[in-house]
């Protein structure tokens, strides 16, 4: 019996592109979700990927997702919780930010887990993974609601871990810097390689890493795995 596919949300460029190759390299079928049309998602649907839009800014727009999800596929290997959106607190769009990431981070994961935890139970292995933030370990001054809703999709990860288990393991991967962004500044790189023991920016592969890791691993649930370059000991 082939595979079932990995869902990767929001994985159109960056770390969730890179892990959608990774596992297409690895032999796995890959869904996607991607929100802007970008050049990485030609190259995925060139090696056979499934490239579906979604935008989870509100409930409608993920019951959509679902839908068209359940239309094409009957049964998933993996669901990746990718898609992330990274606001500042800006005086006046408070409230407006704010929600916008509970429905990424938080309403997203958590419908799309309850709605289809039918199509994991189809595949006789089956993970649930978070990406989350290690920011949330210790809150941030300057994005309070980006923090906050990382926070509330690793409290996700406990509860489904618990509601879906033995069948479905569900965890997490916090990582701290793995990327800049192109407009990120000389001073902000300098400032943020010193915040961890390592010193790197070491790339998405470390996220493809622990997710292989959690994936493989047949007695871990529950757990959201740092992956921080040692921040908590510096
Ligand atoms: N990069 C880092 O250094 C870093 C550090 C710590 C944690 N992380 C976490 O690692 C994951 C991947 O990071 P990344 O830097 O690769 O992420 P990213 O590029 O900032 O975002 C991933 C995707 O999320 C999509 N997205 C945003 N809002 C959406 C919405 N309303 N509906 C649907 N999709 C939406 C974006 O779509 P568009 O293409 O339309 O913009 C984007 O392509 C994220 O969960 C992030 O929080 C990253």
């Amino acid at each position: 019996m082939p595979t079932a596919p990995i869902l990767i949300t929001g994985a159109s460029q960056r770390v969730g592109l890179h892990c959608a190759e990774r596992l297409l390299d690895d032999g796995h079928p890959v869904i996607i979700s991607y929100r802007s049309e970008r050049e990485g998602l030609e190259r995925l649907r060139e090696r056979g990927a499934l490239t579906l839009f979604a935008d989870f800014s509100d409930e409608a727009g993920i019951l959509a997702f679902i839908a068209v999800l359940k239309k094409h596929t009957d049964a998933l290997r993996a669901i990746v919780h990718n898609a992330s959106s990274w606001q500042a607190d800006t005086p006046g769009q408070e409230a407006q930010a704010f929600a916008q990431m509970v429905s990424v981070h938080m309403l997203a994961p958590y419908l799309i887990n309850l709605h289809c935890a039918d199509l994991l139970h189809a595949s006789p292995q089956a993970d649930i993974v978070h990406i989350s933030d290690d920011v949330a370990r210790k809150g941030s001054s300057k994005h309070i609601a980006y923090c906050a809703t990382k926070a509330g999709l690793d409290s996700l990860t406990l509860s489904f871990a618990a509601k879906y288990a033995p069948r479905i393991k569900v965890n997490g991967i916090a990582p701290a810097l793995l990327m800049f962004n192109e407009d990120d500044d000389a001073a902000y790189r300098a400032k943020t390689l010193a915040k961890s023991a390592m010193g790197i920016e070491p790339g998405p592969q470390v996220v493809y890493q622990s997710l292989r890791y959690l994936m493989d691993n047949p007695y871990v649930t529950g757990t959201t795995l740092t992956v921080n370059g040692g921040r908590h000991v510096k």
